[in-house]
């Protein structure tokens, strides 16, 4: 191979990339010259045959030819790039002032919060949770809770029951049971769940949520109960709210109380009361069933209804708004 001949490769090589349209048949130029079978790649292996002076020319021109080659490529496919990346910029073109496709974001549930809220309330006055099944025996929902079989205060609670004699727990209060059978005093425990009555209208819906609070240790008294029911009221609802206690009757608590909250009208003014919990000192039948000692211990019980809270604190009239589902009811409480 001579200088022309040389020459002339590198013209044709050159014009090759010249006429390429695109980085595909740019690159096989690249290949068809430069390629382990490369016409360019053929001649340097050729030189092996050559004496040393002929080789170091003809090596040296050879090369030259090569790095004028891969200049031409270099630039090309920059060119390409280029091109590429313009017409990308072009058509895809970001319209930074279309508003921006937001994801819908859920909310926690009121009740949910509600609940939440409180047990975050008790915890801080030192309160542990205890839980219990939601299907629960005869025994624990009302046998050791003092209500003796026929006793008719077991009609004040519309019971679902299942068909094989359990039922499901229609309050919180057999945690009560289930947490001094297996824990000495001093006890101090909320036990918060959901809980089931065959029971609907604009204060009831058939499943609501309770918690539970109990406290048994030496010298409990109803003052007690009632300087902790204030202090709970007034750091849940953040204002003073009117509040009553009126006597009430449970067959675990005596004596007993319920405690109703002063609804307000739509206008704001003070209408009816609305029942929030009931409570008493833990009846000693009840210590008794758990072997603590009601000579030596006493305690105090109450169970608040979640529901009542979340109506009062949402000023929402009817309780079954809860669980209608209705997305335009439950977004005004993200
Ligand atoms: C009880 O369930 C007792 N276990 C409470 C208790 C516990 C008393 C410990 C003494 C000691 P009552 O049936 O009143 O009591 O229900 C308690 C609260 O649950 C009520 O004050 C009310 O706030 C709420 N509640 C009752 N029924 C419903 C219902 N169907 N829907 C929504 N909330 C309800
Ligand atoms: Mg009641």
């Amino acid at each position: 191979m001579d200088a022309k001949a040389l020459q002339a490769l590198l013209e044709t090589a050159l014009s090759a990339v010249d006429t390429a349209t695109d980085l595909a048949s740019l690159e096989s130029v690249r290949v068809a010259y430069l390629g382990k079978k490369g016409q360019l790649t053929a001649h340097l292996k050729s030189l092996g045959g050559l004496d040393p002076d002929a080789r170091r020319a003809l090596g040296a021109s050879i090369n030259q030819v090569k790095t004028q080659l891969v200049e031409a490529l270099n630039t090309k496919e920059q060119a390409f790039r280029a091109a590429a990346l313009a017409e990308a910029l072009e058509h895809d073109r970001v319209d930074v002032t279309l508003p921006g496709r937001s994801a819908p974001v859920g909310g926690q549930h009121p009740v949910s919060r509600t609940l939440d809220r409180i047990i975050d309330l008790f915890t801080r006055l030192g309160f542990q949770t205890a839980t219990g099944p939601e299907i629960e025996t005869d025994y624990y929902n009302f046998e050791a809770l003092n209500f003796p079989a026929h006793h008719p205060a077991r009609a004040m609670h519309d019971t679902f029951y299942l068909p094989d004699g359990r039922l499901l727990r229609t309050h919180t209060s057999p945690v009560q049971i289930r947490v001094l059978e297996n824990q000495a005093p001093p006890v101090r425990i909320i036990a918060p769940g959901r809980v089931f009555r065959a029971d609907s209208d604009q204060t009831h819906t058939p499943q609501f949520h309770q918690v539970e609070g109990l406290v048994v240790d030496r010298g409990i008294t109803f003052a007690d109960l009632k300087g902790l029911l204030s202090e709970f009221v007034n750091a849940f609802f953040e204002q003073d709210l009117e509040i009553r206690l009126r006597p009430s009757y449970f067959p675990f608590t005596e004596p007993s109380a319920e405690v109703d909250v002063r609804w307000h009208d739509q206008a704001g003014n003070p209408s009816g009361w609305l029942e929030v919990l009931g409570c008493g000192m833990v009846h000693p039948n009840v210590l008794k069933h758990c072997q603590v000692d009601p000579e030596i211990y006493s305690g105090y019980a109450f169970g608040l209804g979640v529901e009542r809270f979340a109506m009062l604190r949402y000023q929402v009239n009817d309780l079954r708004l809860f669980y209608d589902n209705d997305l335009r009811f439950l977004a005004q409480f993200r």
